[in-house]
């Protein structure tokens, strides 16, 4: 395997500004590219705020913090790339424009330099398509801020040489992460399935007047997320007794929500304009400012779990 020592990332937006932070702090030499000057501009500027949160967190100090912005520099020129270690890639989530990426810069990198794209759900197979050498495309799926959230789920494609999943599984283990490998590229990977099925179950619970929004939140909030942030289901199952699990599961999987269709309350909300934090209104309201607080607490909260739980 080759010596990883300059990274290559590409999408300055908002997870690739975090990815390249995570890289950063481990003192690799991180190259950001975007296209774009202006979304360029916009990443410093995230960069910033990103580092000075995790300074007053007490995560970082002036001095480490001073030494992760010196470690990133920016490009708009894909060239850029040529003597390059490792390429991650988090630009838009439109196929056309990933395959574009990846034909260009598989083309201009060593043969065996490791590719990995943070796709949300799009095929993996698919984007390899596009990809000089595909056995070196691996899915590296990062979660919302990466440089706090620890899973990344690495993924093959169909083409992906197992040996490569496994580089990028110990690397993401190297840069104080809690990598898990998804051996198949299913859409949704493995925790976008888990979180839309939470979804659509309680979409369904919602629009058929069971429970509020805000209860809907309260039982995940008080109740399933905090035993879920130190147990997984399947620990919780041993824990309350399988023969218990089995019988619920007997009568209950038959009245869950199965819709195909999609979400009425997502689409109406959509239409509304009511996008959420971005937007000022989601299903809940941010009015004044309010959006920048609570993404500001939301970092701190999940800061404050990951430290608890000394992950
Ligand atoms: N936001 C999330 O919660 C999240 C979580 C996991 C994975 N992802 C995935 O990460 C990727 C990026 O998401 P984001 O939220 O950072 O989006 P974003 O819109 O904040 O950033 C995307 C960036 O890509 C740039 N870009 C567009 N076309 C480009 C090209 N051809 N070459 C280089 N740069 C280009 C844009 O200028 C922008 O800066 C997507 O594939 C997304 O599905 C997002």
């Amino acid at each position: 395997m080759r010596e990883i020592k300059k990274v290559f990332v590409a999408g300055s937006g908002t997870m690739g500004m975090s990815i390249a932070q995570a890289f950063a702090g481990k003192g690799y030499e991180v190259t950001v590219y975007d296209i774009f000057e202006k979304a360029i501009e916009n990443g410093k500027k995230l960069l910033q705020l990103n580092q000075e949160a995790l300074i007053v967190s007490g995560k970082s100090t002036e001095e480490k913090s001073a030494q992760v912005i010196a470690n990133i520099s920016f490009t708009t020129d894909l060239e850029a790339a040529k003597d390059t270690d490792f390429v991650t890639e988090s630009v838009v989530e439109k196929l056309e424009i990933k395959r574009d990426f990846w034909g260009r810069i598989s083309n201009i990198v060593e043969e065996d330099v490791l590719l990995t794209t943070n796709t949300s759900g799009l095929s993996i197979t698919a984007i390899a398509e596009a990809v000089n050498k595909p056995e070196r495309f691996v899915g590296m799926h990062w979660f919302n801020p990466p440089h706090i959230i620890p899973l990344i789920e690495v993924i093959n494609g169909d083409k992906t040489d197992d040996a490569n999943a496994q580089a990028v599984y110990e690397l993401s283990k190297s840069l104080g992460k809690q990598p898990i490998r998804v051996k198949k590229d299913v859409p949704g990977f493995c925790a976008n399935r888990v979180q839309f099925t939470v979804l659509r179950e309680l979409l369904h619970l919602v629009e058929d007047d069971v429970v509020s929004c805000e209860d809907a939140d309260n039982v995940m909030k008080y109740g399933l997320g905090i035993r879920y942030a130190c147990l997984g289901p399947f620990e919780i199952a041993d824990m309350g007794g399988i023969d218990t699990f089995r019988n619920i599961s007997d009568y209950l999987f038959a009245d869950l929500d199965n819709n195909q269709d999609g979400s009425p309350l997502f689409r109406s909300l959509v239409e509304q304009g009511r996008l959420g934090v971005k937007a000022g209104a989601g299903i809940y309201d941010y009015p004044d400012g309010k959006a920048d607080i609570a993404i500001k607490e939301r970092d701190e909260k999940y800061m404050k779990v990951v430290d608890v739980l000394g992950i």
